[in-house]
């Protein structure tokens, strides 16, 4: 029998690590197992009432026909008019493209605006998604480090160390996914300006915008200074009103660039959901109290498991100022031997946590640093805290 071979670019491709230990963890789940999953990329909050009335309303309607490949022009009207309220920028129906998912969004941007052989800077910790699409448009992966004396916010000092002769893009994840810092206004400006001086196009994935604590504000790179010719805004529903199985995205950019990446979006999958789209359209034009008190529920719990991180010996966190993760650094654990198992770094932690406390985490090494752990909070306080006591409790074997 004759062996189909894979295209390189399919071999080459890596799994999402954090959805493969999120199938693990369910699977022992419905195994019967007590796992505390703090895995979840996603709110555990039900998809508020009057978007879900909205859906239905849509198919009773009868919209279950083919949309505009880039989204009916009402929804993109109430994309452009809730950019301008969130961010104050104006964008055009024309200058938006609604996708299958903010990860659509981002790979429709990825793929055109990247030619084989472009360096694309990427600061680390990045979520795990952009350097596989970078590297699928065949783009080389430029790592970014970032100062630990700012935590975690990217300076364009940063970006300054990581430029190379073949760099043309950038991409900026604030709030961010792991890190949960959220870049401040002086350093976006100077990050801008970098982006400016060296003719760089940026992505700038706002997913997480609307979940800010502390009165924090996360403003928009695209409101800088020469920002908005050169930057595709990538932003959706799924985070900010529980909608991750609805699956709508989008992207706000130059006219041009959208153009092509509704091209590409036109030869693979078309238009998103029709009834996706009208659900969509009910949460960003609707009552925006449900995103208020998901966000209030999330900070409850981010207040108590920083506090709680911060009182298990071994195990430090920054407190995050956005999104529903900590981003933990576990190296003063490496080296340690607990049950007969050395700990190298958060891969074996994870795997020992889950294995032998029943409690599951993301290691760091699909965001780029091997020494630290993801855990999300988009959980109840309760299996937060049950989680936190298994791996103190482990540890301190
Ligand atoms: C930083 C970031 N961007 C984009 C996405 C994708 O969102 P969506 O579910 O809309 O595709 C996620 C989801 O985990 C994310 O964390």
């Amino acid at each position: 029998m004759t062996q189909i071979k894979l295209s390189e670019r399919a071999a080459a491709i890596q799994p999402s690590p954090t959805m493969a230990l999120d199938a693990k963890t369910k699977a022992l789940i419905s195994q019967g197992l007590d796992v505390v999953n703090l895995t979840a990329g996603e709110p555990d909050f039900d998809t508020p009432e009057h978007i879900r009335q909205a859906a239905e309303a849509s198919i009773n309607r009868g919209e279950t026909r083919y949309t505009a490949v880039a989204g009916t022009v009402r929804l993109r009207e109430a994309v452009a008019s809730r950019i301008r309220q969130d961010t104050g920028l104006t964008y055009e129906p024309s200058e938006i493209l609604v996708s299958s998912g903010a990860k659509h969004s981002l790979y429709n941007a990825v793929l055109a605006l990247t030619n084989p052989g472009d360096g694309v800077l990427l600061p680390v910790p990045y979520w795990v998604t952009y350097p596989e699409q970078i590297r699928l448009a065949g783009g080389e992966v430029q790592t970014v480090a970032i100062d630990p004396a700012h935590k975690g916010e990217l300076t364009a000092e940063d970006l300054a160390q990581a430029i190379r002769p073949n760099t043309k893009g950038l991409i900026v994840n604030s709030p961010s996914n792991p890190s949960g810092a959220v870049i401040g206004r002086a350093h976006l400006e100077g990050i801008a300006r970098f982006a400016r001086e060296h003719d760089v196009w940026v992505i700038t994935d706002e997913i997480y915008s609307r979940l800010v604590y502390d009165g924090v504000e996360a403003p928009s790179l695209a409101g800088f200074e020469g920002m908005r010719e050169r930057t595709i805004l990538i932003n959706g529903v799924s985070k900010a009103y529980a909608m991750t199985g609805w699956r709508i995205g989008y992207a706000a950019g130059p006219k041009a660039i959208i153009q092509a990446m509704s091209n590409l979006q036109s030869q693979s999958t078309s238009n998103p959901t029709s009834i996706s789209q009208a659900a969509a359209e009910a949460a960003l034009k609707g009552p925006q109290e449900p995103v208020e008190e998901m966000r209030r529920e999330f900070d409850r719990r981010r207040r108590f498991a920083v506090s709680r991180i911060q009182s298990i010996p071994g195990l430090s966190v920054n407190e995050p100022k956005g999104a529903f993760y900590l981003w933990v650094s576990m190296a003063q654990v490496v080296g340690r031997t607990i049950r007969g198992r050395t700990i190298t770094n958060a891969d074996d932690l994870a795997l020992l946590w889950l294995e032998e406390a029943n409690v599951s985490v993301v290691p760091g090494s699909g965001f780029g640093m091997p020494d630290h752990f993801r855990i999300s909070y988009a959980t109840s306080m309760q299996k937060l805290a049950e989680g936190l006591d298994r791996m103190e409790q482990l540890l301190g074997e």
